[in-house]
């Protein structure tokens, strides 16, 4: 990667874990890795009291705990923080933002530096609103071609509670900014083995011309988490698995496994084929909630080999009575050419059995079988499978030849591991991402339309739930695979969940 442009950050809710556990880390990463020019500034913008020196601390403090390259050299992290400041302010009063107009153009003069700046909202999304205007009418945001520097905007999820919510929420944004400058973060897309999906799919010339109805049986997307709410009850409670999972990261690795390939690698034609697949992927009916998707919540139960954990409705902060899904499994079809017929099996809980992330792509049995106690329904399927996370990388599974002198097939993997063949670690999401805004690639971001496209398929499950009987929760026990409806979904298409042991 290259050195990247002089530029300002400003973090509004820098006082927050996002920007303590994510984005500063990953800042200090792009500067000590050599990224940054000498020219650049950092401001955290909060409500809370701090001055700049408390705030550097307090960042300190925090990249030791959550930084891949801790500990953090005392010395060589003033190196870094001299170029961080902290303005203690508030979203909704204009002098905030005249303020840090003032401040924004001192440091670019200090530092000799055109006016490039990037507008990170890192706040609860209730402050949205409120930094858009602020950034609009104080004239530090510029929809307008600027000679003098760029503006951008970052915005992190989620993006809206609905469709409409996003929609205006978009207007707004749209108000200030350009299209070309907003930069909506969902950050399994800057996971290193989310973009292999598309390195797999389309630099390999032996997947491309099987990868469709006629060879692939069906394919399940999972993100499996042993966790559970954490101290993010009160977002959660509001949004569940449907809106924290499925929404964005869900439907960002569906479109990543089927659209067409793009003409360029580029956002604009990346996005155009994402749309054009998020487009393709039939609307549910009620009748379509009430059978093909199911919900669940977490019960007490034991995660691991002894670690106790509450139901969801006894966690800090969760209504007794709460009825948000920490589980969704759904199954979609995508109505094109390339995939009539497939259904595509996706799910995500919290408290399950094992932390992971994959995809399975199962492809048809063989019509006929050779070999003699092999019979077709017992030789196993090929299977490719994409582990995104842990253990990153992908295994085909073939049959082969069992050693001895009878013909019989046995079942065996393919392996590519990233931690083999690529040594060394790659860089985090967020290291990938913040790189990207400051290089004005978009990339890695999604566009307005894939999001209320998103907005509109979730909104049909939200919607359905709404005028279904309420669910009977908890229905799954913590560290279990989720619900038994869930395997009721898959088991009566004659399929069962991928790699559940
Ligand atoms: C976030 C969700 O976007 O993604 C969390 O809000 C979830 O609820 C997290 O735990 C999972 O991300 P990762 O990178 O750990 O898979």
């Amino acid at each position: 990667m290259k050195g990247l442009n002089p530029c300002g950050i400003i973090i509004f809710g820098a006082s927050g874990d996002l920007a303590h556990i994510k984005i500063f880390p990953a800042l200090y990463n792009l500067w000590d890795e050599g990224f940054f020019p000498d020219n650049f500034f950092i401001t955290g913008f909060a409500r809370t009291k701090m001055d700049d020196e408390q705030f550097r601390k307090t960042i300190y403090d925090s990249m030791n705990i959550y930084c891949r390259k801790r500990p953090i050299d005392v010395k060589h992290f003033k190196d870094f923080s001299k170029h961080i400041n902290y303005l203690s302010m508030s979203y909704n009063d204009i002098k905030s933002y005249e303020s840090l107009k003032t401040f924004t153009e001192t440091k670019s003069k200090e530092y000799g530096m055109p006016k490039n700046l990037i507008f990170y909202l890192s706040t609860p999304p209730s402050v949205y609103q409120d930094v858009v205007e602020g950034l609009n009418n104080s004239g530090l945001a510029s929809n307008k071609e600027q000679k003098d520097g760029f503006s951008r905007i970052v915005i992190e999820k989620p993006f809206g509670y609905d469709y409409e919510s996003a929609n205006e929420l978009n207007s707004d944004i749209l108000s200030a900014f350009q299209e070309r400058q907003i930069y909506r973060i969902d950050h399994y897309l800057g996971k290193e083995t989310v973009q292999n999906i598309l390195a797999f799919r389309f630099a390999n010339a032996i997947f491309e011309p099987v990868w469709n109805n006629k060879y692939i049986d069906h394919i399940q997307i999972s993100a499996l988490e042993s966790i559970g709410v954490g101290s993010r009850a009160g977002y959660f409670d509001n949004a569940g698995i449907i809106r924290d999972m499925m929404q964005n990261h869900m439907l960002q690795l569906l479109s990543l496994v089927a659209i067409e390939p793009p003409a360029i690698f580029d956002a604009d034609d990346l996005s155009n084929e994402k749309a054009k697949l998020l487009k393709s992927v039939r609307r549910l009916t009620i009748n379509d909630v009430r059978n093909n998707v199911v919900r669940g919540q977490y019960d007490r139960g034991t995660i691991g080999d002894n670690e106790e954990a509450l139901s969801y409705r006894e966690e800090k902060g969760i209504p007794v009575d709460s009825i948000t899904d920490t589980y969704v499994a759904l199954k979609l079809y995508i109505d094109n050419y390339r995939w009539a017929g497939v259904p595509f099996y996706i799910r995500s809980g919290k408290r399950i059995k094992e932390h992971k992330t994959e995809i399975a792509i199962y492809f048809k049995k063989l019509p006929h079988s050779l070999f003699g106690k092999n019979s077709v329904e017992n030789l196993e399927q090929n299977i490719i499978t994409i582990t995104i996370q842990p253990n990153e990388g992908i295994e085909l599974k073939i049959g082969a030849k069992s050693p001895g002198f009878k013909m019989e097939i046995e079942p065996v993997e393919l392996s590519f591991f990233y931690k083999s063949s690529f040594k060394g670690t790659p860089p985090e999401a967020y290291e990938r991402l913040l790189y990207d805004i400051m290089e004005g690639d978009q990339t890695l971001f999604y566009r307005t339309d894939n999001m209320l496209i998103s907005w509109k398929l979730i909104g049909d499950i939200i919607n359905g739930w709404k005028s279904l009987p309420a669910p009977m929760f908890p229905n799954y026990e913590s560290g279990s695979w989720g619900p038994k409806e869930a395997d009721e979904l898959i088991n009566k298409d004659g399929r069962a969940w991928h790699n559940e042991i």
